[in-house]
């Protein structure tokens, strides 16, 4: 448990240094507008600063680095970066309520004050003893169809934003749909099985169960599929056994419900998820550390070389990159072989 604190630590420095170049383990939140997608967050995070509401809120992908620490201090950094002149923009705040304010900044500089979405990512750090270790990717709401001044590809945009983020093999996917719509239709579970068919990184999470609450009291029955129906030799008794073998398989998951296990849940499942891709991490965090040295190389002064010599100034923003990858490096290969 402390080496994963250590991992975490290391791969969080990593990931602010070179940004998200390689597939980090990260946990990304897809569903249709205003199904509840920030709220998630916003309850694991259990602080209110995530814009949410009625309308298109969320027009970045926002991600949210979670760091649980000790004591009562608390640290946010909000990072952007505008491009051109204006370049990055890092904003560190002690205040939690401000970091809403400046997400919804961030936002109108980056999507515009219309309601566009853009593929340029919002990165929120926080740092807070009542935070879980996590990395968490807010994304804009599938829609169907363009809302106010929306261009009329909106659907189409915002369908190529979240696949990028779905398609990542080391992400888990926070599948959130509400209750209130039928779950066939569901369009986050539909993409979630299409990159990830066996459900192996997926994870639902149904949201407004209140709406639903029932009158009376609701009791859920397994029916013949259409494969049993068509088999004649399918009995009531096999009906029965199979229906029997359903709620003794799902009876643990229907008493498990509500924020706490979900955001244990999700702890744990992440931690899993970071181990199994350690291997691969290592390599492509290898490969980095290769194009950065040849970068370097290209531009005739290497590293060692200039810290022999002393002669010219190695581009200290370089020397730092390189420093925390391999430093990242070395820690893998040590807990790998650990
Ligand atoms: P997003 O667009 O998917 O990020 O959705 P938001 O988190 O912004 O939520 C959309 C609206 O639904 C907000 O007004 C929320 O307060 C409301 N909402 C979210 N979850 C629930 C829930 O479980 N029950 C109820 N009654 N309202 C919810
Ligand atoms: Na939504
Ligand atoms: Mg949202």
């Amino acid at each position: 448990m402390e080496q994963f604190s250590e991992i975490f630590n290391k791969l969080q420095s990593v990931i602010q240094v070179v940004g998200t170049d390689i597939s980090f383990p990260q946990i990304v939140v897809v569903g249709s507008q205003s199904d509840g997608k920030s709220s998630v967050l916003e309850s694991i995070v259990k602080n209110g600063f995530l814009p949410r509401g009625t309308g298109i809120v969320t027009r970045t992908p926002i991600i949210l680095q979670l760091k649980n620490v000790p004591g009562d201090d608390r640290y946010a950094e909000v990072t952007y970066d505008l491009g051109g002149r204006e370049g990055m923009v890092v904003r560190q705040l002690t205040d939690f309520n401000e970091v809403a304010f400046e997400i919804q900044t961030a936002t109108a500089k980056l999507a515009g004050t219309s309601l566009n979405i853009v593929n340029k990512p919002i990165t929120v750090v926080l740092r807070s003893s009542d935070v879980p270790d996590l990395t968490l990717v807010d994304l804009p709401g599938l829609v169907e169809n363009p809302a106010g001044d929306q261009p009329k590809d909106i659907k189409r945009q915002v369908g190529t934003l979240v696949r990028e983020y779905v398609e990542n093999k080391n992400a888990i996917i926070l599948a959130v749909h509400q209750a209130t719509t039928d779950l066939a239709n569901s369009k986050s579970l539909n993409l979630a099985r299409e990159v990830d068919p066996e459900g192996k990184r997926t994870i639902c999470v149904v949201t407004k169960l209140d709406l639903v609450e029932p009158v009376m009291r609701v009791i859920g029955v397994i029916n013949r599929s259409q494969t049993n129906s068509d088999n004649p030799r399918w009995t009531n008794a096999d009906q029965t056994r199979e229906e029997e073998a359903f709620f003794r398989k799902y009876k643990k998951i229907a008493f498990d419900h509500g924020t706490k296990v979900l955001s244990d849940y999700l702890s744990m499942v992440f931690r899993e998820h970071i181990r199994k891709c350690m291997p691969q991490l290592k390599n492509g965090v290898d490969e980095l550390v290769a194009d950065n040295q040849a970068a370097l190389e290209a531009l005739g002064k290497s590293i060692a070389d200039e810290e022999e010599t002393g002669t010219t100034e190695p581009d200290p923003q370089r020397v730092a990159v390189i420093n925390v990858i391999n430093d990242f490096c070395r820690f893998l290969r040590g807990s790998l072989e650990g």
